[in-house]
């Protein structure tokens, strides 16, 4: 602190003091604003606080200005009392033409609501829910869906490890093994959730972010079935004028692998910050399950067949609600979040 900011900081409150009391017109809020500005622990009393602070030349200067201030808002508000009506000030009086007090209505966050929706959708098309931890022994985060140590998806700069064999989950996949390894077939569950990744923030990327996991297993499932659930749920979720787009791509625990895009519904192809350009947002990946996981849990791969997919919760949001940065979704500013 020094007289320069203090000084700053009395112009602004007065400022802030002068709009406050001319919408002030009945005593409860001419009180209210007594104890903030000159209350026990009053914008000013404070400042008088810090005067000790100073250096001994600026006490002086400082002190005159916060007694002015003081003075100006004493003799603010006993002015302004004076001109509220008699009527008004007796306790009795109550005007039943006012309109009520409007509480504050709560309201989900948008990534919830968006959760809540892919899940009734799946839940529509016959999925159960499933549930696995975020801190996630390696094993099951990796190992037993067949991204063996060295596989560069488990290098340091992506993954957050806890210890040796213990990871915060960088995908929902884990929760695959752990439902196989507890059930038997047929299986056809979705698991939301949150993950973490070494990822640097920016407009589309961030180190905790959300996914929906989805599998299915049983006998004679093919990668017909997993298109067409991907297609039933894009249609749901955003009308019948989503277009659905699968790329060849690789993931070591699907084969074959798929990534699929939705069409930008934000730009409708012309090219935004969301689909970086290119009319198409990546949701994430998808593949029928490889039978060396249906090994490590000890299913029959002769017997039965199963698809995967995963799926960027903030993506579908992003595009739900035209939302052209991630960050938005985690800095909790309440006029973003009024909005939904
Ligand atoms: N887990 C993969 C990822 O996070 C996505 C995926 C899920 C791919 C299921 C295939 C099957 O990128």
């Amino acid at each position: 602190m020094n007289y320069q900011t203090i000084k700053k900081d009395v112009h602004t409150l007065e400022t802030e003091f002068e709009e406050a009391i001319n919408n002030a017109r009945d005593l409860k809020t001419l009180d209210s604003l007594r104890t903030h500005y000159l209350g026990r622990k009053g914008k000013i009393t404070l400042l008088f606080k810090v005067i000790g602070e100073l250096l001994p030349e600026e006490r002086g200067k400082a002190g005159k200005l916060l007694n002015d201030l003081k003075k100006k808002i004493e003799t603010a508000i006993s002015q302004q009392k004076k001109n509220i009506p008699e009527a008004k000030k007796s306790e009795s009086f109550f005007d039943s033409t006012l309109p009520g007090d409007k509480w504050p209505v709560g309201r989900y966050h948008p990534i919830t609501s968006v959760l809540r929706e892919i899940k009734s959708c799946f839940k529509g098309m016959g999925f159960s829910i499933a549930d696995g931890p975020e801190v996630e022994k390696e094993y099951y985060n990796f190992e037993a869906l067949n991204i063996p140590k060295g596989h560069p998806a488990r290098e340091m700069q992506d993954t957050l490890y806890i210890d040796n064999e213990t990871v915060l989950r960088t995908h929902t996949s884990p929760v695959q093994v752990r439902v196989m390894e507890s059930q038997s077939p047929p299986v056809r569950i979705i698991a939301p959730g949150r993950c973490y990744r070494r990822d640097t923030p920016d407009s589309t990327h961030s180190p905790v972010f959300h996914q929906v996991e989805g599998l299915c297993v049983d006998k004679g499932v093919t990668f017909a079935d997993l298109k067409g659930v991907i297609v039933s749920f894009a249609k749901r979720m955003f009308g019948s004028d989503m277009k659905i787009r699968f790329r060849p791509s690789f993931f070591p625990f699907t084969e074959p692998s798929a990534e699929y895009d939705f069409s930008c519904l934000i730009c409708r192809g012309k090219g935004c910050r969301v689909c970086k350009g290119t009319g198409w947002v990546e949701i994430s990946g998808a593949g029928m399950v490889n039978p060396e996981v249906f090994k490590y849990v000890g299913y029959d791969s002769e017997k039965y067949t199963g698809y995967a997919f995963g799926m960027g919760v903030e993506r579908l949001a992003m595009l739900l609600y035209e939302v052209d940065d991630i960050r938005l979704f985690y800095e909790n500013d309440v006029r973003f979040l009024d909005q939904f």
